[in-house]
């Protein structure tokens, strides 16, 4: 297990669980928190064996209770656009590295906490997870990708009414919404997100990481460009062992092992 003070990160297999540990202040975001992550995600995007799949979670009650009020409330402009300018980097590297990682929002994940979970793949909370954008509460606006991403994800109308009014939601209300996948009981979260990381660290790595990539790159830019660079990845994965692998299993009715060649 990899620790750094408010970061710990567990290996088992192809499946990594990076969990923010900064319990009683509700895992705040802060500078310190931020570079822990960024350097964790970092580490695993280089690993020389890399992970197949990761989960990011919180300590104690909160997945995270937002970026650190405290910290921010005597910050220059400039250094908040340097604060956001840390946040947004590690948001894209979430968004950016091959491997998918599944947010579980354990309890609050407010104002960055909720952009942090938005920058991954896709969102399991626990019964009783609150979520909500409530940055206008304090005079300002989300600064970790909260005004793009979740229009992205829930769409344009109810992003806005999300951040207009700073309104707190329950686990059932982002689930009907779509900004979370799905609600577990609490004490099943990390296990439901742990079964769904390791099916999918079971599928071909390099296929996987192909569909991230197209996805990702694909919603910056106009539907045929997008298409076409899905047609590029199609083609490049015909040059792989795990196609061959993954076809040949299927012909004989047998189960591919992936090697991601
Ligand atoms: N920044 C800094 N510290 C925070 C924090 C944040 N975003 N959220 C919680 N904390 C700290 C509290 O100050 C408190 O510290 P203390 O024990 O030293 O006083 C500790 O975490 C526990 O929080 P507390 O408020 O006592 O817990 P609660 O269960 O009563 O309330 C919340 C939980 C989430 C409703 C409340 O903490 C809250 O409103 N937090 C801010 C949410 C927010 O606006 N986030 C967006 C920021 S951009």
């Amino acid at each position: 297990m990899d620790t750094h003070q408010f970061v710990t990160v567990e290996r088992d297999g192809a499946v990594a669980t990076v969990t923010i540990q900064r319990p009683d202040k509700l895992n705040a975001l802060d500078a310190r928190v931020v570079a822990e992550l960024t350097a964790a995600f970092g580490a695993l995007a280089a690993s020389a064996d890399p992970v197949r799949a990761a989960i990011l979670t919180g300590a104690g009650k909160a997945f995270v209770a937002g970026a650190d009020i405290a910290a921010m409330a005597s910050l220059s402009p400039l250094e908040a656009k340097r604060f956001a300018d840390a946040g947004h980097a590690l948001g894209a590297l979430i968004e950016g590295v091959s491997f998918p990682v599944i947010a579980a929002v354990n309890g609050f994940a407010l104002g960055g906490g909720c952009e942090l979970a938005l920058a991954c793949d896709f969102i399991y909370a626990a019964e009783g997870a609150k979520l909500g954008q409530p940055e206008v509460n304090l005079g300002i606006v989300p600064g970790f990708g909260g005004t793009q991403r979740l229009m992205r994800r829930v769409g344009a109308a109810r992003a806005r009414e999300l951040i207009y009014t700073g309104d707190i939601i329950t686990a059932e209300q982002a689930l009907a919404m779509g900004l979370v996948n799905a609600v577990y009981p609490a004490a099943e979260l990390l296990a439901r997100a742990r079964d769904t990381a390791l099916k999918i660290a079971s599928r071909g790595p390099l296929a996987v990481a192909a569909a991230k990539r197209v996805m990702l790159r694909g919603e910056a830019i106009d539907l045929p460009a997008a298409c076409e660079l899905e047609a590029q990845a199609f083609a490049a994965l015909f040059g792989t062992e795990d196609q061959r692998a993954g076809m040949k299993a299927f012909v004989e009715k047998t189960k591919a092992t992936f090697t991601g060649k």
